[in-house]
């Protein structure tokens, strides 16, 4: 079992974010799931053009830049840990790119059967909008979600447990590959909703097509 985590924080090692998604890690790694762990600000992510090429073909995004490495190593993963600073609310404007990036994730519900895990810091402590926007996108990609863990900036040794113990929660999920039966409903519901618009698109996003054709979705 893996998981990936990825950090959005400018701040790197530095980062509040990513010393609490370490803390993540850490119970995932105690369980004997092993992690892999990447800045976003290390690579190059460039704005979505809204050319659909992706959808056309799977992954054949034109943008010459490091997306496709990142969106690869997320169908990779059993677990993945989405950390950002909370930035006016939402997370920052480098992990909305990659999310935007990902849309044929939600096109196709690529990421059913994996588990997703939100960690949020932020100055005032008001996070909570931040998390959910992390659980609705593993949703509408097909994930599940696990949980997810906030703090304030400066954070002490109950948020560090916190999200030590979401780790292994993670963890359990991973290895038990639970259903939760309410987000299930959820993710059901919106592959229903888009049943109907992969159909109405099918010559134009071929390969997505082609790919719930052979999933038996259609
Ligand atoms: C552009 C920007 C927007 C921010 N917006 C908020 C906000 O809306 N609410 C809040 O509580 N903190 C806000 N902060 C503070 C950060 O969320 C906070 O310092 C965070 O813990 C930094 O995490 P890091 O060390 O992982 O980068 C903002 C910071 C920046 C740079």
């Amino acid at each position: 079992m893996k998981a990936l985590l990825i950090s959005s924080s400018p701040h790197l090692e530095e980062s509040s974010t990513f010393l609490l998604a370490k803390e993540v890690l850490r119970g995932l790694g105690e369980e004997g799931v092993s992690c892999e762990e990447m800045h976003l600000h290390d690579y190059k992510v460039s704005f979505c053009e809204s050319c659909e090429a992706c959808h056309k073909k799977i992954l054949q995004c034109p943008l010459k830049d490091d997306a496709n490495t990142i969106l690869r190593k997320m169908l990779d993963a059993d677990g993945i840990v989405l950390a950002s600073p909370n930035y006016i609310n939402q997370v920052t404007g480098s992990m909305k790119v990659l999310l935007d990036r990902s849309s044929h994730f939600i096109h196709c519900k690529r990421l059913l059967g994996k588990y997703v895990a939100g960690v949020v810091t932020s100055g005032s402590g008001f996070a909570d909008m931040v998390l959910e926007y992390i659980g609705y996108y593993g949703h509408i990609c097909g994930g599940q979600y696990s949980g997810g863990v906030s703090a304030t900036r400066v954070f002490g040794k109950d948020k560090k447990d916190e999200a030590f113990q979401l780790g292994k929660r993670m963890a359990a999920d991973l290895l038990a590959k639970k259903l939760y039966p309410d987000q299930m409903k959820l993710i059901e519901d919106n592959k229903k909703h888009f049943a109907q618009i992969i159909k109405l698109r099918k010559n134009d996003w071929r390969e997505e097509y082609q790919y719930w054709v052979e999933k038996g979705w259609l």
